[in-house]
């Protein structure tokens, strides 16, 4: 079986409850709150594994937070490696209004990694043996330099791992000079990272192939929400188009996508039939309320409803 590592610096512990309604200076009486753990690659080993994958999810760990984080997790049966952190893991917190449907979401700061955590992190990283693919998910919290993900990508490329990263700005632009397997940003991030206002294909295809020609990526799949997504080599590009379904919350969209996608790569599939899998996990996430992630039988039907209506090959270079 492959190896499979994700990595969250910033996870969190998200609570949601509903309210009839959210109105000021009154006591709101919400139900019960649920717990569920989150932040990118806690996310993407949690798809992962609804899919039939298996991943250990490395991240911080502190405080209450933290055990509570931890014990979910182990609920799901993920194997973790934790880093025990002297700030306690942040807490987020999400309220649906039942008499609107509307989602208020309240995220808090991460916490502050020490120069010590961020160390053993690394150490831990470098003791590894074998990696088959390694993901790096999410933003970067306070007190770990801006090129953290350039030191990891460092140590997963010298053990021969393959890295796939989801992340943005200055966190992705240093890792991608180092060298990435996979990248997933959304059309916004690609954009960012160019420094232009996206509005065409024409304009995203460009923008994507001078990337891969500018740094040192293998894959970009640039993620375009509801109009799906395509994925470019430097000597390919394939489109594919989401399936339009009765859409509920599109929190975790981009998480489920990148564990379809890994759950493909991990069975040795090929890039197209990667995209359409990552596509029909994004999507099936879509058809689920809140912050749950894809359930596995959406993105089967999905999967093959994408195979048999899209074009055979989707290539065009
Ligand atoms: N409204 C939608 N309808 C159908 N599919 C969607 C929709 N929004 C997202 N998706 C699916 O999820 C994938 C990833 O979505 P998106 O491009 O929004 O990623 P993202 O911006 O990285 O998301 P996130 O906010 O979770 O990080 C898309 O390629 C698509 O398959
Ligand atoms: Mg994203």
């Amino acid at each position: 079986m492959k190896k499979i590592y994700t990595l969250t610096l910033n996870p969190a512990l998200d609570k949601s409850t509903t309210v009839e309604r959210v109105e000021a200076e009154h006591k709101l009486r919400c139900e019960n709150p649920k717990f569920e753990p989150g932040g990118g690659g806690i996310n993407i080993s949690r798809a992962l594994k609804k899919l039939g994958g298996e991943s250990v999810a490395i991240y911080p760990k502190g405080g209450p937070t933290g055990e509570h984080m931890q014990l979910l997790l182990d609920k799901e049966a993920i194997s973790q490696y934790t880093i025990s952190s002297q700030n306690w893991n942040r807490e987020n917190f999400i309220v649906v209004e039942q008499s609107t449907n509307k989602q208020f979401r309240f995220g808090m700061p991460g916490p502050a990694l020490l120069q010590t955590e961020v160390d053993a992190i690394l150490a831990y990283l470098n003791k590894l043996e074998d990696i088959d693919f390694f993901v790096v998910s999410g933003s970067i919290p306070e007190g770990v330099p801006t090129d953290f993900y350039k030191s990891v990508a460092k140590i997963v490329n010298a053990k021969k791992g393959k890295l796939i990263l989801d992340t943005s700005g200055k966190a992705l632009q240093e890792a991608l000079k180092e060298g990435v397997y996979l990248c997933k940003p959304n059309i916004g991030e690609l954009g960012q990272l160019v420094g232009e206002e996206l509005d065409t294909i024409p304009k995203q295809e460009a923008a994507a192939l001078k990337v891969i020609k500018d740094y040192n990526v293998e894959i970009l799949v640039v993620s375009l929400g509801a109009f799906g997504a395509f994925l470019a080599t430097k000597d390919q590009i394939y489109h594919v188009s989401a399936p339009s379904v009765n859409k509920k919350s599109t929190v975790g969209a981009g998480d489920s996508m990148v564990a379809g996608m890994l759950f493909q790569l991990a069975q040795n599939k090929s890039l197209f039939e990667t995209l359409k899998y990552g596509i029909a996990a994004g999507t099936a996430a879509t058809m689920n309320t809140g912050t749950e992630l894809c359930k596995k039988e959406d993105v089967e039907s999905l999967y093959h409803w994408i195979t048999e209506h899209h074009m055979k090959n989707g290539t065009h270079y």
